[in-house]
């Protein structure tokens, strides 16, 4: 009770007159500061995909960036099937987002709902349903934007490698960043930047990214499975996977987090809570 009174004093601008009248001023400016930052926090994070209303656009921008790598730009399929056409279905536009949000099993389309470890909202998904349902007659009217190239310094090739890492390194953004992540760093598809075990990773990488992995999302990419790139673009890729290769992680022990001693831990931090409690209840 007493220090409650005492910290009231302390921070209230009408208890004392004269300058504590201005501290109190600064400190209501304080705790309004504080409030905007925890809810500019707070606030839901939308991506740059989101900056339009239209569910048409939002889900054009959308299968440009998850869908277009294997259903092609104009929706006439690539490794994917073709999605510019007629959908014989009586309601298309469920089974449609269906199909986007559960995948098809045994086939390389994944599952894009976040209730299926996906990475979309439901209404994202429907937004591209929206976009895909404008080509019922032909292909689209306005093509989805093409993947943004991650800016990279140019590489050099891994020793004993003959693709080129730097046009590899276009070739990813262009078809494997949807799901393997615009850094490796793995979303839909595996993590690729990481330390690879066996003792030619070159060949165990390309014969993964020729003939893709069976009864997963990862689709075959060579010619000769029907995918969409030469063995010559394979070689780069492998490449460039090389060089975002992490070095293996050594065993050591970790280390013990070191023990900061802060103002702000202990009593400090306590007091401070108690401080920021009491002015809410204040203003
Ligand atoms: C890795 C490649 C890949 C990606 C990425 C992909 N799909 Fe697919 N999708 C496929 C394949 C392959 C099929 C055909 C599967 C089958 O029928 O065996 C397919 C089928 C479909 C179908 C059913 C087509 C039909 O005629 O019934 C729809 C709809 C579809 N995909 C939508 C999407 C949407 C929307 C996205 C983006 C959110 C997407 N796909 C991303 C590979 C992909
Ligand atoms: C539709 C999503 C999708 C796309 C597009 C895709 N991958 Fe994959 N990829 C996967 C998934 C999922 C796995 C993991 C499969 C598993 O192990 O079950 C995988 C696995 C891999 C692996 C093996 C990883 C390991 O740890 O052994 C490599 C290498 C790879 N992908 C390379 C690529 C390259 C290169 C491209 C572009 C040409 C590409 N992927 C495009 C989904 C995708």
């Amino acid at each position: 009770m007493m220090s409650q009174q005492i910290l009231k004093s302390l921070f209230s601008r009408r208890t004392i007159g004269g300058g504590s009248r201005r501290f109190g001023v600064i400190w209501n400016a304080f705790i309004l500061f504080a409030l905007l930052f925890v809810l500019i926090l707070t606030l839901p994070h939308s991506g740059h995909a989101q900056t339009s209303e239209d569910p048409v656009e939002i889900g054009r921008i959308l299968y440009g960036e998850n869908c277009a790598v294997c259903h092609g730009l104009d929706g006439q399929g690539r490794v994917g099937a073709q999605l510019a056409k007629d959908w014989p279905s009586l309601r298309p536009d469920r089974a449609i987002a269906s199909i986007i949000a559960n995948g098809i099993s045994g086939s390389a389309m994944p599952a894009w709902s976040q209730s299926k470890g996906g990475p979309l909202r439901d209404d994202q998904i429907e937004a591209i349903v929206a976009y895909i349902l404008t080509w019922e007659s032909g292909g689209p009217r306005i093509l989805p934007p093409t993947p943004t190239p991650v800016p990279r310094p140019p590489l050099t090739p891994p020793p004993d490698i003959q693709g080129d890492p730097n046009r590899g390194a276009t070739l990813y953004d262009q078809n494997c960043a949807v799901c393997h992540g615009a850094n490796l760093e793995g979303r839909v598809g595996a993590t690729l930047a990481k330390n690879w075990p066996s003792i030619r990773p070159d060949q165990s990488i390309r014969n993964v990214i020729a003939n893709g992995i069976q009864g997963s999302a990862m689709p075959a990419w060579s010619k000769a499975k029907g995918g969409p790139l030469s063995e010559r673009e394979i070689d780069d890729l492998v490449a460039f996977i090389l060089t975002q290769a992490k070095p293996a992680e050594a065993f050591r022990p970790t280390p013990a987090p070191a023990f900061q001693p802060s103002w702000l831990s202990g009593w400090g931090g306590a007091l401070l809570t108690i401080v920021l409690f009491l002015s809410l209840i204040h203003i």
